[in-house]
């Protein structure tokens, strides 16, 4: 699958913070019960890729992906794993040809008009846009459309129940990408339910 087809899936893309394997599998059948079947796990904890692996193996529902990813090691561990896609939070030439290199799915983040040259430059279409409302929000997503009218964007970072529609509603945006869907201390508190609601409310928007 190509990365614009896997953010075609879901309107949001849970960004997950996890160091417990035993949890895991739950949080993600809450978060595939509301249609939140695009896991990004971040490659932020040291428990980040066995994770991706219980979740892999317990839910197969899940298409999983790994955040944070910036050196080539961890595209090898990626690779090993087969995982579905590769996310980074910014645009580093050398690191995203390994990843296209790899054949996984992948999604750089760009900020600038700057990243998106290298983006294109790079045969990219399809880009994380972050930290979305630190860098301009919605406004910079729409003067970007301008010069860069085919390129479609998963914002994240800043992205909550409130201002996702605003996001969403741009021609330009595929789905968002976010922790507040499921939150560290909802995750702590086992709070499956609110998780699948939270997903769901994303995925299923009251028009
Ligand atoms: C990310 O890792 O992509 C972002 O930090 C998620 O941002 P959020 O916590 O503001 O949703």
């Amino acid at each position: 699958m190509q990365i614009r087809e896997l953010l075609n899936i879901s309107r949001v893309i849970p960004v997950l913070e996890l160091d417990d394997t035993a949890t895991a599998p739950d949080l993600a059948e809450a978060l595939c019960a509301g249609g939140a079947t695009v896991l990004e796990i971040t490659l932020r904890t040291p428990a980040a890729f066995e994770v991706m692996e219980v979740i892999k193996n317990k839910v197969p529902q899940a298409h999983v992906g790994a955040g944070t990813v910036n050196t080539q090691a961890q595209i090898d561990r990626c690779k090993e794993l087969d995982l579905a896609f590769m996310v980074s939070p910014g645009l580093h030439t050398p690191l995203a040809q390994a990843a296209l290199d790899s054949g996984i799915p992948y999604l750089p983040g760009v900020a600038t008009a700057s990243d998106m040259l290298r983006a294109i430059d790079l045969g990219l279409d399809t880009l994380k846009f972050f930290p979305a409302t630190a860098a301009g929000g919605t406004t910079m997503l729409k003067a970007l459309g301008g010069p860069y009218g085919d390129i479609r964007f998963c914002p994240t970072g800043g992205i909550n129940s409130d201002n996702c529609e605003e996001f969403l509603s741009l021609d330009n945006v595929l789905c968002v990408g976010g922790s507040w869907v499921a939150s560290k201390s909802l995750i702590k508190n086992h709070s499956w339910e609110e998780i699948t609601r939270l997903a769901s409310v994303v995925n299923n928007p009251v028009r």
